[in-house]
């Protein structure tokens, strides 16, 4: 039963932000964040050029839930309904109960501490509702704000994957992250009753 409720994308609420199912109508914010140079400084891949890109993008929200590999939300902020960018868990292993955090805020939305309250909401979900054991993270060691986020979320860092990223010809290192349910757990249970 748990897998037939699985992957549909969820809703989730936060004291700043809604995270919720991507729609077509995100197709311009989706390009607008993804053609930023500066937002994609450290992604795996070049800013995007062409708007089909953005088609693409949702087509594989889409097809994350509906094969059940993955869940990857819109974030917006409650009181104003901006876009503010996504976050999600992909590479969903079901035999081994593990998933893969990725995320990308816009530029204006920074340095508010929305990546970290998104991240926490969906990782909540992750374990408690979706009974995850392990996720894992990958971020380019020279990403100092995303490093920052995934410490504050209480992930570990593993090691570095030496050259793993080559982005317009430029070599990077991956610093490999995780965070266990165990340890989840233990810093987020309620207090037992007295
Ligand atoms: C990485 C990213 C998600 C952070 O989003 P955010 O909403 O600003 O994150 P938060 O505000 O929750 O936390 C950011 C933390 O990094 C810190 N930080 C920001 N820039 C930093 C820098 N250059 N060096 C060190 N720390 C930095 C902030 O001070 C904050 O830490 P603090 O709360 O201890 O002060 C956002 O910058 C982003 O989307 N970048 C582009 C895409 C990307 O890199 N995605 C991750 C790929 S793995």
């Amino acid at each position: 039963m748990m897998r037939l409720m699985a992957l549909l994308s969820p809703t989730l609420t936060t004291a700043r932000l809604v995270l919720r199912p991507f729609r077509d109508a995100d197709r311009r914010e989706v390009f607008e964040l993804h053609s930023n140079a500066r937002v994609m400084r450290y992604w795996d891949s070049a800013p995007w050029r062409d708007e089909t890109q953005a088609d693409r993008f949702l087509a594989r929200c889409r097809a994350l839930s509906d094969n059940e590999a993955g869940a990857r939300v819109a974030v917006e902020r409650r009181d104003t309904g901006r876009f503010i960018g996504w976050i999600g868990l992909q590479h969903w292993d079901h035999d081994n109960r593990s998933a893969n955090l990725g995320y990308v805020f816009a530029e204006h939305a920074w340095g508010q501490g929305y990546a970290t309250e998104a991240g926490r909401a969906l990782l909540e979900w992750g374990f408690d509702v979706m009974d995850l054991n392990r996720v894992s993270a990958q971020t380019d060691t020279r990403n100092e704000a995303s490093a920052r986020v995934l410490t504050k979320l209480g992930f570990t860092l593993e090691g570095i994957l030496r050259e793993n990223v080559i982005v317009d010809g430029e070599v990077s290192d991956d610093a490999t992250y995780s965070l266990l349910r165990r340890e989840w757990t233990s810093t987020h249970s309620a207090p037992s009753p007295q």
